[in-house]
């Protein structure tokens, strides 16, 4: 089998010690209209074939620009969100079939942690009875001493003091109530932490704080992780393997060095080029790729590829109306591990095909923006000439 047959979303090795595999994961959310009648005239497809699967105690770092579904996708795992199509095994278990009391069950082993501590905690109880609430939902609160001795035992894993349960949210500082939505996902003792931009909303200094407390507390506890972020700093150093998302689907997902060693789709690139590199002989010489236009509207993504309107190496042929797979790439040196949804991974990498200068589509015909200019993309004649 060639690497291209092989079937969408077969992560290479991930079988074994898997704790979560998403197949196939779209979340479609109608748009509707009309005051008597609820017509629904239109789609938002926020997550849009998701294939995804992350293995027992390591931590997944899931990135993209703000509005590509990360946090749909994120709660779409935990059964938050209903899925359009597709399924999620959580430890072997199909969630789908999972109703009532065994569904609620099974959220006990799986968490959130949100961007906003201010607003997922409940303003008007004590730190006590929002670490409570979830530990009796699950029957983990029956003896009372038991109970509070594990409430003790929390504050100290996260870092706040004991007196911290007699107070209320809004007395904390923004890093210490991010310690507390985290100490409300641990009562319970999950096995899985979606953690959605979990540092995004605190000062920078307080940032490594709460991104070091999740390292400790996935040691200490044996905790699985998908940490959410748009910022691809941010997941740098905690995640194990990392996927960036683009429109509602991975474009390319790697082990951590990897990805950042040699990121192969072009998205990857421009957001990489994106991040600042603190030595300034690097920092000047560096290759800077400026994404041009928005991110275009996931109530009406481009065909093909949905990164053919911003792709600086987009081709004429394939890219506008073929979508590619997430795949392996024929490359040396790179791993099965390393996956990317462009039909022109190798030829980019190897630099047979050049970065054109990208035309926004809105302003000019998409065919004359490629064709047009001194390096433009290759047309049909030279991606044929250039693929052997
Ligand atoms: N309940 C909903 N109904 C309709 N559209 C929704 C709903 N929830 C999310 N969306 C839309 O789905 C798309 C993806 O949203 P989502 O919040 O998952 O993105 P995100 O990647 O988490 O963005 P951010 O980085 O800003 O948090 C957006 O266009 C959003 O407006
Ligand atoms: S498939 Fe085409 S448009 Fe998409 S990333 Fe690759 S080169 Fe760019
Ligand atoms: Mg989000």
């Amino acid at each position: 089998m060639t690497t291209t047959e092989r079937e969408e979303g077969t992560a290479p090795a991930a079988s074994e010690g898997v704790l979560v595999r998403a197949r196939g994961v779209k979340v479609h959310f109608p748009i509707k209209k009309g005051l008597v009648f609820d017509r629904t005239v239109g789609h938002v497809y926020a997550v849009d074939g998701m294939d995804l699967t992350i293995r027992r105690g390591e931590t997944y770092g899931l990135v993209g620009e703000s509005g590509c579904g990360k946090s749909t996708f994120g709660r779409a795992l935990l059964q938050l969100e209903e899925l359009t199509e597709g399924e999620v095994d959580f430890d072997g278990t199909d969630l789908a079939s999972l109703k009532g009391e065994a569904l609620r069950a099974q959220r006990q082993h799986m968490q959130m942690v949100f961007q906003d501590p201010l607003g997922s905690l409940d303003p008007r109880q004590t730190v006590e009875q929002l670490l409570l609430e979830g530990m009796r939902a699950h029957g983990l609160a029956k003896d009372g001493a038991a109970a509070r001795g594990r409430l003790v035992e929390l504050l100290a894993a996260v870092g706040l003091p004991r007196n911290a349960l007699s107070k209320y949210p809004h007395e904390f500082s923004g890093g210490q109530r991010q310690r507390v939505g985290i100490a409300r996902a641990l009562s319970v003792d999950p096995e899985l932490i979606v953690a959605d931009e979990p540092v995004s909303a605190l000062d920078v200094s307080v940032q490594a704080q709460v991104i070091n407390l999740l390292e400790d507390l996935q040691g200490e506890f044996g905790l699985t992780y998908l940490v959410i972020a748009h910022d691809l700093a941010v997941v740098r150093h905690i995640s194990d393997r990392i996927g960036v998302m683009y429109l509602g689907a991975l474009v390319e997902e790697a082990d951590a060095d990897d990805l950042y060693a040699e990121p192969l789709h072009p998205y990857t690139r421009a957001l990489l080029s994106a991040v600042p590199v603190p030595d300034p002989v690097v920092e000047d010489t560096r290759e800077q790729i400026l994404l041009v236009g928005d991110l275009p509207s996931p109530a009406d993504p481009p065909s093909g590829c949905r990164f053919h309107t911003r792709c600086p190496w987009r081709q004429e042929t394939r890219c506008d109306d073929e979508r590619p797979l997430l795949r392996t790439v024929e490359l040396p040196g790179v791993p099965d591990s390393h996956r990317v949804a462009c039909h022109w991974a190798e030829q980019i990498a190897s630099g047979q095909l050049q970065r054109h200068q990208v035309v926004p589509q809105d302003v000019t015909d998409p065919t004359e923006a490629s064709a047009g200019g001194d390096d433009a993309s290759l047309g049909a004649k030279g991606v044929t000439d250039a693929t052997g």
